[in-house]
């Protein structure tokens, strides 16, 4: 059984992926095919397909997320998009940090953090993405990386504000690479990030928190990954682009939490 607090989260990360037929057709397939699911499921789609899939999603329990937004309310932001146009757009979620930003387009932790707390204030549910690279793992930086991303990306805000933030750790060398973190791996990562969002912002912040596990996910690692007390979903890259996949991603089976 899942902690009673912590509804598992299981969302599926796009990229830079599909044409608008091809996104309407994946969207009604995630929307009927994890209507049974007990987690929580959410699609989180490029900008130019947030209108179409939020029409396909509309009124069912498939949540719609961006990928990024801009800090800034509006303005002379060129091919940037706001909190409050991925909202009007039908996005209730939204991912922040990512890897991919972090290390194709230079966002930083303080970016992290303005861009958080944007998301917030539109009321969206930010997925706040933190890992280390190899090198850094393999040079035992693994918890100084994640100290450092998770309280530079959450600092400054009041614990009732925090609420609804989602984490998602995503090992950068597990990412698009076909190696999943081991089970222990991820639950070494998901526990020290818990107790960091203790130190944070409290205990009871930190029980409720929901820690995603994203790199590499597939229909065969997710059950033994979901099994760990502290993993608490899916960030899901290239197996959310197969509905099949996703599907039994979104439906683990879990016997009980470790
Ligand atoms: P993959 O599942 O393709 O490894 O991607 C993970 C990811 O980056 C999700 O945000």
């Amino acid at each position: 059984m899942t902690s009673p607090v912590r509804r598992p989260l299981i969302a599926g990360n796009w990229k830079m992926h599909l044409t608008l037929a091809q996104s309407v057709e994946l969207a009604k397939a995630v929307r009927e095919s994890t209507k049974d699911s007990p987690a929580e499921v959410a699609v989180c789609v490029p900008f130019t397909a947030l209108t179409v899939v939020a029409e396909v999603l509309k009124g069912s329990h498939v949540r719609l997320g961006g990928q990024d937004l801009y800090w800034e309310p509006q303005g002379a932001f060129t091919g940037e998009v706001s909190a409050a146009q991925l909202a009007d757009a039908g996005a209730t979620h939204v991912i922040i940090g990512h890897s991919e930003r972090r290390r194709l387009f230079g966002d930083t932790d303080e970016w992290v953090n303005k861009k958080l707390k944007a998301a917030l204030a539109a009321k969206l549910v930010p997925i706040v993405c933190v890992g280390e690279t190899l090198d850094e793992r393999q040079s035992n930086k693994t918890f100084r990386v994640l100290e450092t991303q998770l309280a530079g990306g959450l600092k400054g805000f009041a614990p009732a504000d925090v609420s609804a933030v989602v984490v998602a750790y995503e090992p950068v060398w597990a990412i698009g690479t076909g190696v999943t973190a081991t089970p222990a791996q991820a639950q070494e990562a998901h526990s020290f990030l818990r107790q960091q969002a203790g130190k944070l912002y409290g205990e009871g912040f930190a029980a409720g928190l929901r820690i995603l596990y994203g790199g590499s996910v597939t229909p065969e690692t997710v059950d033994n990954l979901m099994a760990q007390p502290d993993l608490d979903g899916a960030l899901v890259g290239g197996a959310s682009l197969k509905a099949a996949a996703f599907m039994r991603i979104a439906r683990f089976q879990v016997a009980a939490k470790a």
